[in-house]
């Protein structure tokens, strides 16, 4: 039997169901805003920036402490959103370096066969785009095939950049194809670059005639290190509309406003019927840039001023709803892929008391603003700090539009309605685990009431207490199996690289795994031990089995970040112009 649902069955369904209770279901506005700090907002307590319309949100709406990215780097992060999966279960962790996509003309990508929460509303009915960063891949065998396309994952419209706002993306900014710092510009991207073409032409044959082999050899690569460094912007920085190339290289100036533009027309053409947005900052990750409007406003260098330009866009798109009578019936979600990027951003950036930032999974690269508000439905000014995670979007839109979570597969997101809504207490996430690319890094484990209470229950006097007990609910353990090493030492970051690493070489393992109790020590500064944790082993000990069980339900499946995936391939690369024109297009106008 096929294990998909055939199509007419779909269209039955479609029928069946779409027009009675079409009315009752909210839109989603889904908002992420690339590499934001926690600590950047007003309303988690950030004293200089201004950011009066998202805490507005936060005060209409619920605010999450502890809210929790399934990843600390881009492209597993929102694979994991968009599909409530861990990104081990899609293939979209990398196992070496680096974990996210750096060419827009790489294979790799989220897999077809993955649902997203765009694609189950589409069948429900809903219009559903994508406004901003995908990072998620493009092609799989030609320029045009869009595999990866946000098309093919259910949003009907797009309006954005395939890949992400790079450093390469804006003259004068640097590049991040730099692997160290002695080395020179461009150094891993010549390096792809030569593997791809020299396997593609054959060229390796040349090995045979030594003598004239050597020199062309040489020739070759010193070209396409030139030609590399020269038009990675144009081939990287890509403006699409739908299908489309508008803009090649895009222009970062106002690109916020005209993506706020788009997503305001967007609402306004679909006021009348369910819609989903999913408005993807490009903001605030490098290279900096905020519009005109926006510039010197903050005392942050241009990040703060690129905060600022974020959050009147989340102004405007709140507005546009308030106009369109639509506050009551829409879910706003606000968020960010992972913290701020410390070992990038050096002027700015604030993941507050969390230690470190994107790459790592200290509280810094994982612990992530989380605002959610639908006026009427989910109470206004509520704070809650149970952990949950940014897969857990993906069941709750799924369940708001009518249609169950698919049961053909693992998903690991739980709905946040009860515990929005005060029906439910305690998070569904007794376990969180905390991957850097495809290790099992670190694992956060809140436990029920009295998991551990001896047996047979403690006598009031302290005697016959046996088993170590675990002080009820109010515990958030986490442990670290490895730890990043930070260069230089001492700092909460690794300078000498744009990101930390998760291989062997840049890692320090624990043995016993690093414990700590996030509810007592929310900066992760005191490693617990059995001397100063009674509970220490057995808190290790439940945590070290909750690991190996997860373990074992993670299905071995298709790495979209082998060598051959992530490589740049030039017959994959998206050009607006043919190639004597460099890829260069300015036709979209502002
Ligand atoms: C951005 O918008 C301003 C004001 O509308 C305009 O003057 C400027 O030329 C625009 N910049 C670009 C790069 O289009
Ligand atoms: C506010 O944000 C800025 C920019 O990220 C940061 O430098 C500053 O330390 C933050 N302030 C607080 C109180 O967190």
């Amino acid at each position: 039997m096929a294990s998909q649902t055939p199509p007419p069955l779909l269209l039955l369904l479609l029928l069946g169901w779409g027009g009675d209770s079409l009315q009752e279901r909210p839109n989603f506005v889904l908002m992420m805003v690339d590499d934001l700090g926690i600590g950047d907002l007003g309303c988690y307590g950030n004293t200089s920036l201004r950011t009066p319309n998202i805490d507005r949100l936060a005060q209409e709406g619920v605010k999450l402490t502890q809210h929790i990215a399934a990843a600390n780097l881009c492209t597993p992060s929102r694979a994991a959103f968009l599909t409530g999966r861990y990104p081990i279960r899609s293939g979209m962790s990398g196992s070496s370096r680096p974990g996210v996509f750096l060419f827009t003309a790489a294979s790799g990508g989220l897999p077809p066969r993955e649902v997203t929460f765009a694609k189950i509303a589409k069948q429900r009915g809903y219009e559903t785009a994508l406004i901003g960063k995908w990072h998620l891949g493009l092609n799989c065998g030609s320029s045009q095939d869009h595999c990866h396309h946000p098309h093919a994952h259910g949003f009907s419209f797009f309006f954005g950049v395939p890949l992400t706002n790079l450093r390469d993306c804006q003259p004068g900014h640097g590049t991040v194809f730099q692997i160290h710092k002695y080395l020179p510009y461009g150094t891993m991207g010549a390096v792809l670059l030569s593997a791809a073409a020299l396997h593609l032409s054959g060229a390796w044959r040349l090995r045979r005639g030594l003598l004239l082999g050597l020199p062309v050899l040489v020739l070759v690569l010193a070209g396409l290190t030139a030609g590399f460094v020269w038009t990675v912007p144009y081939l990287n920085c890509v403006l699409f509309r739908d299908r489309t190339i508008v803009e090649q290289p895009f222009r970062s100036e106002n690109l916020t406003q005209r993506m706020t533009r788009e997503a305001v027309s967007f609402m306004e053409r679909n006021s009348a019927r369910p819609f989903l947005l999913f408005f993807s900052f490009l903001q605030v990750h490098t290279a900096m840039f905020a519009s005109a409007a926006f510039k010197g406003s903050s005392r942050h260098g241009v990040y703060g001023d690129a905060v600022h330009e974020v959050d009147w866009s989340v102004g405007q798109i709140l507005q546009t709803l308030g106009r369109l009578g639509l506050r009551e019936k829409t879910l706003v979600y606000l968020s960010s892929d992972q913290g701020a990027h410390l070992e990038e951003e050096v002027h700015g950036g604030s993941n507050g008391v969390y230690k470190a930032g994107k790459s790592t999974n200290w509280e810094g690269g994982i612990r992530v603003p989380g605002i959610l508000s639908w006026t009427g439905t989910i109470p206004a000014g509520g704070e809650i700090s149970e952990p949950v995670s940014n897969m857990d979007l993906f069941p709750t839109v799924v369940g708001l539009s009518g249609a169950s979570v698919p049961q053909d597969r693992v998903i690991d997101g739980h709905d946040l309605m009860d515990l929005l809504q005060r029906r439910r207490e305690r998070s569904q996430h007794q376990f969180l685990f905390h991957y850097c690319n495809s290790y099992l890094n670190a694992v956060r484990w809140h436990p029920p009431n009295s998991k551990l209470t001896p047996d047979p229950p403690p006598d009031p006097h302290g005697g016959g207490l046996m088993v170590p007990f675990v002080p009820a609910g109010t515990s958030v353990w986490k442990a670290f199996f490895f730890t990043p090493n930070f260069y230089p030492e001492g700092k909460a970051a690794c300078f000498h690289t744009h990101v930390c690493f998760c291989t062997p070489d840049y890692v320090t393992y624990h043995h016993p795994p690093l414990l700590y109790d996030l509810s007592r020590d929310p900066s992760e500064s005191r490693p617990l031990t059995a001397d100063t944790e009674p509970a220490f082993w057995a808190v290790l000990a439940a945590m070290e089995e909750a690991a190996d069980s997860h373990r074992r339900s993670v299905q071995p499946v298709q790495s979209q970040f082998s060598a051959d995936k992530l490589m740049w391939k030039p017959w994959l690369q998206p050009c607006c112009s043919t190639f004597r024109q460099l890829c260069r297009c300015q036709q979209d106008r502002p």
